[in-house]
């Protein structure tokens, strides 16, 4: 009865608090905020990867201006690429008695214990941009997420006909242990076996889905096989521009000698597909922010969810790139 009745509660909060409330960036010190004028205001948690890419940010600010708009009150945590700062920010959520959490898990595993607590103190949890590998799939409402294995085949299906069928390809994959840097491994290499045998991944080193690092291992990988690289495959634009400035630096051409194909859709990757340096990318949507207080209210209302919700995703190439670069979102 208590629980139904907190369920209707919340839900009708989160209805009502259309105006007058506002987001924040960190943990506020203590539970839900008062109530305004008679009606009280959604509380969510967000735990956040970080900001390791531009990706991350447009994912962070869509959060941000759906709140606002709905006027929600969003603590946001940070995780900076460390599982125990979001386990941490979890518990934190957790004592202050949020109505909501959501969770972009760093990495797959480890999240049973901090997720059963969730569940014990009654708040649900949405999964955001990746999964979890849990015993108990009730110990998350839902997932909103992209299919990275489908992501990784696509990339791989352009790259394998553009290149003929042939060439040496460097990985350079995101954070160990990430959903997205394990299924965009696993796409990519799927199709490669199965359908452009000769295509070898001459490399593969992680950039922590980050610039600075995609450059940094992309330099030491071509002083290594210095002109063997054909092309490179990137799990995010990020790494994949920061790779393009490793291969400009080596007098190398990317887009002429190296065909470069990453994922996310970012503008710099439009820009970079104007200037012809990077050959294509597949658009990974990080717009989460009405889809996650949509599903949000569903769930507080007591609505049963699908266990995954599927965004869809799109390659682009050079070909469209300068006629779509001006509707780009993010
Ligand atoms: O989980 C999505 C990935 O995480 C994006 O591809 C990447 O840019 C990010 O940091």
């Amino acid at each position: 009865m208590l629980r139904h009745t907190w369920i209707v509660l919340a839900a009708a909060a989160f209805g009502l608090c259309l105006a007058g409330c506002q987001s924040n960036e960190s943990p506020a010190p203590t539970g839900k905020s008062p109530d305004k004028g008679g009606k009280k205001q959604l509380v969510v948690g967000f735990a956040q990867t970080g900001a390791e890419s531009s990706w991350r940010t447009a994912e962070t600010e869509s959060m941000k201006k759906e709140a606002d708009k709905r006027g929600a009150k969003l603590l946001i945590s940070f995780g900076q690429g460390q599982q125990d700062n979001q386990i941490k920010a979890i518990r934190s959520f957790i004592s202050q008695k949020v109505d909501a959490i959501v969770l972009a898990p760093i990495v797959e595993t480890g999240w049973d214990t901090v997720l059963a607590e969730a569940k014990k103190a009654g708040i649900p949890v949405l999964l955001v941009d990746r999964g979890v590998k849990v015993a108990d799939d009730s110990l998350y409402a839902t997932l909103i997420a992209s299919d990275f294995v489908a992501e990784g085949e696509m990339a791989a299906e352009w790259l394998g006909k553009k290149m003929g069928g042939k060439g040496n390809v460097v990985e350079l994959k995101g954070t160990t242990g990430a959903a997205p840097a394990i299924d965009r491994e696993k796409g990519f290499h799927a199709v490669l076996e199965k359908s452009f045998p000769y295509m070898k991944v001459i490399a593969g080193q992680t950039g922590d889905f980050k610039m600075a690092e995609g450059k940094k291992v992309m330099q030491a990988i071509i002083k290594a096989k210095g002109k063997d690289i054909q092309a490179v495959y990137a799990h995010n634009d990020d790494m994949a521009l920061g790779a393009i400035q490793a291969l400009e630096e080596a007098n190398m051409s990317p887009g002429k000698d190296v065909i470069v194909v990453s994922i996310d859709g970012v503008k710099g990757a439009f820009e970079a597909m104007v200037k012809g340096t990077l050959s294509a990318t597949v658009e990974c949507n990080p717009l989460f922010g009405p889809i996650t207080f949509d599903t949000l209210g569903k769930a507080l209302a007591g609505e049963k969810l699908p266990k995954y919700i599927k965004n869809e995703d799109k390659l682009f190439d050079q070909s469209v790139a300068a006629q779509v670069i001006g509707s780009r979102e993010y």
